[in-house]
């Protein structure tokens, strides 16, 4: 009994350490790539226009999402990161922020972590350059500057979260067991050769159809990693808890890219389609006559009885 039971805890522990990489195929920790010096320099690195001419449908679906501008926002998220400077960072005594030219990328990634991922591979100079970008896009608004805040406004979204970041970057969630991305492959349900100059290699990433894959930056609540916690986006916290919880059983993917049909344009409250996906809304009402007291006599009276049943598979709205 006893040599079953410790043949058996072999076996698990032999189970836990075997590689899990015979579907993935990451690959060894690749050296970084020397870090973007200028704003242009980061947007070139993961710039999705290059995809378009042989993923016309997914590009021009993404160029509609907010993931297409996910510094800009609905243009709420610039200003809400310049917000984060002025009365977080520069307020708070050990931040080292007193000053503009005191921000690095670790200070912006409390926002970035999400926003830009990519920003861990920049100097800090691209972190000023970003802040200073987006203060004179503010400025040129306040001038009614329209030309200059719109060339602004584009050089703020050239930053986003591109087909790379999704594809490459954050493609692969467990490291050890099934690889970190490589420089020269896309990572989506299929192996083989890509057509692409650069990226010439296909390659299966496990995980990119589950929800975990957005819970990377869709958020489960503070984020304890970091020397300051932040808080913005707490779906996936949410999904887990109270939709999987509760017996849910749909992907993010599923509902936002398949049944939306939207694909690759991720959307919520702003798309018709999402909207109606959202909510069973069931109202009953009637009136009658109730004689109150003396004084007021018979008065008519309504009942309206409001059902709302949430249909996501999150709390609405979020962040
Ligand atoms: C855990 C990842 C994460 C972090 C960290 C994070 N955000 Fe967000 N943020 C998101 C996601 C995802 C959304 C969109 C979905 C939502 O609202 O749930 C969002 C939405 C927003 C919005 C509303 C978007 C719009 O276009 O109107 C603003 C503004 C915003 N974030 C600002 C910030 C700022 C400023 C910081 C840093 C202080 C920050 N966020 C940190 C993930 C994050
Ligand atoms: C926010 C993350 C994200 C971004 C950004 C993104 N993708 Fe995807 N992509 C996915 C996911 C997730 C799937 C798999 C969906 C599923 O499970 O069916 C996918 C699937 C695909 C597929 C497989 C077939 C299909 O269309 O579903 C192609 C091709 C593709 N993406 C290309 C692109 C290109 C090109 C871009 C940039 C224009 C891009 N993706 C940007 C997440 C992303
Ligand atoms: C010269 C044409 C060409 C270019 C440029 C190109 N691709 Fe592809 N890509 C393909 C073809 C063809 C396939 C295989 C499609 C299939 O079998 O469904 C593919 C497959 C993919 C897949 C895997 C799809 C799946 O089913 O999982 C992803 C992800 C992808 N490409 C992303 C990109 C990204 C990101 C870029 C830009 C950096 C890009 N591609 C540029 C032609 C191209
Ligand atoms: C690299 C980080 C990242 C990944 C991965 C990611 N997202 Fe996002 N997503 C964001 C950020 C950041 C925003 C908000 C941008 C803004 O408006 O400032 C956003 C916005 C959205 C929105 C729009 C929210 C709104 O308020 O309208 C939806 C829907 C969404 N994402 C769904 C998904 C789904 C589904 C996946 C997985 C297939 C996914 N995202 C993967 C970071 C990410
Ligand atoms: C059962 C379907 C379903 C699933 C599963 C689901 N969503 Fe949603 N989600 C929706 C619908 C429908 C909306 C639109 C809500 C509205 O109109 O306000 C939405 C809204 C959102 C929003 C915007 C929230 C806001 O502030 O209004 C984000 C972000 C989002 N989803 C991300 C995700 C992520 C990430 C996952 C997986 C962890 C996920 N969703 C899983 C259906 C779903």
């Amino acid at each position: 009994m006893k040599t079953a039971l410790s043949i058996a805890c072999a076996c698990i522990a032999v189970y836990m350490l075997m590689p899990f990489n015979a579907i993935g195929a990451g690959g060894p920790k690749p050296e970084p790539l020397p870090k973007a010096k200028t704003i242009a320099e980061l947007a070139e690195r993961y710039d999705s226009s290059r995809c378009v001419d042989c993923h016309e449908e997914a590009h021009d679906e993404w160029s509609d999402s907010l993931h297409a501008k996910s510094i800009l926002g609905t243009p709420r998220t610039a200003p809400t990161i310049i917000t984060a400077i002025e009365k977080g960072l520069k307020l708070f005594p050990y931040s080292g922020v007193k000053e503009d030219s005191d921000i690095t990328v670790e200070s912006l990634m409390m926002c970035m972590k999400c926003h830009l991922p990519q920003l861990d591979e920049a100097t800090d100079d691209v972190a000023r350059e970003i802040v200073a970008t987006i203060r004179s896009w503010q400025q040129a608004y306040k001038d009614s500057d329209m030309d200059k805040a719109e060339e602004l406004e584009e050089t703020i979204a050239s930053l986003n979260i591109g087909c790379m970041v999704c594809h490459n970057k954050m493609a692969i969630i467990h490291k050890y067991a099934d690889g970190y991305p490589q420089p020269d492959t896309v990572y989506g349900s299929q192996d083989g050769d890509h057509e692409d100059e650069d990226y010439s290699k296909m390659a299966v990433a496990p995980a990119l159809g589950e929800a975990i894959f957005c819970g990377q930056c869709h958020g489960q609540g503070p984020n304890f990693e970091l020397d300051h916690p932040s808080q913005c986006a707490t779906a996936y916290g949410s999904y887990l808890f109270a939709y999987v919880a509760h017996g849910g059983n749909e992907s993010c993917q599923e509902c936002h890219m398949h049944k939306s049909e939207l694909g690759h344009n991720m959307q919520s409250y702003q798309d018709e389609t999402m909207v109606e996906m959202a909510l069973d809304v069931n109202v009953e009402g009637r009136s009658l006559f109730w004689r109150k007291d003396k004084a007021s006599g018979v008065i008519p009276i309504g009942v309206i009885d409001v059902e709302i049943y949430n249909k996501t598979g999150h709390g609405i709205p979020d962040g």
